[in-house]
């Protein structure tokens, strides 16, 4: 048993793959009223708020801290005039008050691939600067694409994996999950007419199929294939990113909220108590879990084969 936090924690996807592995969740934060209430429903825990305003010392020791915190507001991580500063609206640094406080054995950080190449990459510099020298961190770090772990969706995204240098040996190694031997694909998991997703002709005629713009991804009962990745506005599909699929009563429709459990990796019984724009909000700002299970399983591995022994 490990006991962890989950901070920035969405609808709990890293909780879910955390709890897989035997970890005790000792406390949350997420200050999204929607997203919370999906939580709740689904861990019977109301997560606490704005993590901003949340001090260090009341948030219980742990084992692990999760964070996959917000990608958006770095534009000025590069310019901080010191750690101690906390003016940036930079949430990363809120992760890392918690950690200078508790001392936090392991870390698992997950953002977007584009943190790495952010401001010619000064912002991921500064990221990796800081867990490592001013809060003595081994750190290593790897973009996973989750189509390679058990979802059918490519979904990229960075992962950071720290180890407390005071507590672990100094030849620590970390060991990646290594790819699934198997692929899945979504026509496994296309559902048969579901009601309300329907895309509207006019809607389909206005802005799917409009020329020169987007290319929407089109499946049906015999793509053998992957989705494109799930985003937080797909239901606008003004964006015209995502996946459709050819069904129902106007011929295309979106995904379902049962196709996107299961191309995030999120259990069937998982409780989706908000709207249909919420439900894809949340999912697309989530994790693939299986991805995540296999990371913290070799985090928890590493973290026993290289433990000081004091
Ligand atoms: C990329 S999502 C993480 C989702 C999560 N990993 C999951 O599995 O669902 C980032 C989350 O941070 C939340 N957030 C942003 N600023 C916050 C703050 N100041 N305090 C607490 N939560 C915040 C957002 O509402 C959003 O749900």
């Amino acid at each position: 048993m490990f006991t962890f936090i989950d901070l920035f924690a969405g609808i709990g996807g890293i909780r879910i793959a955390c709890e897989r592995n035997k970890g005790k969740c000792v406390f949350s934060s997420e200050w999204d009223k929607f997203a919370q209430k999906t939580y709740q429903e689904n861990f019977n825990e109301l997560p606490n708020g704005d993590i901003t305003a949340i001090e260090e010392k009341s948030i219980p020791s742990h084992d692990f801290l999760n964070a996959g915190f917000p990608c958006q507001p770095f534009s000025s991580i590069g310019k901080r005039e010191g750690f101690e500063h906390k003016t940036q609206g930079t949430l990363f640094f809120e992760v890392t008050r918690i950690l200078k406080h508790h001392e936090t054995k392991m870390i698992l950080l997950e953002n977007v691939p584009g943190l790495i190449t952010h401001d010619n990459g000064n912002t991921f510099k500064v990221i990796q600067d800081v867990l490592k020298n001013e809060l003595g961190y081994t750190i290593f770090h790897k973009v996973i694409n989750a189509a390679d772990h058990g979802v059918p969706q490519v979904r990229k995204r960075v992962y950071i994996v720290g180890f407390l240098q005071d507590k672990y040996k100094k030849d620590i190694k970390f060991d990646w999950p290594k790819a699934d031997k198997k692929d899945k694909y979504i026509n496994e998991f296309l559902e048969n007419h579901p009601s309300g997703y329907n895309i509207s002709k006019h809607l389909q005629g206005s802005y799917l199929f409009k020329k020169d713009d987007g290319r929407p991804q089109l499946i049906d009962k015999d793509s053998k294939i992957k989705v494109k990745t799930l985003v937080s506005t797909y239901h606008k599909i003004q964006r015209l990113t995502g996946t459709f699929v050819r069904d129902g009563e106007t011929g295309i429709r979106l995904l379902s909220e049962n196709e996107c459990k299961a191309v995030m990796g999120f259990p069937k019984d998982f409780k989706v108590p908000v709207s249909r724009t919420q439900m894809y909000r949340q999912f697309g700002n989530s994790v693939a879990v299986p991805v995540v299970e296999k990371i913290v399983h070799q985090i928890l591995k590493t973290s026993k084969t290289y433990i000081k022994n004091n």
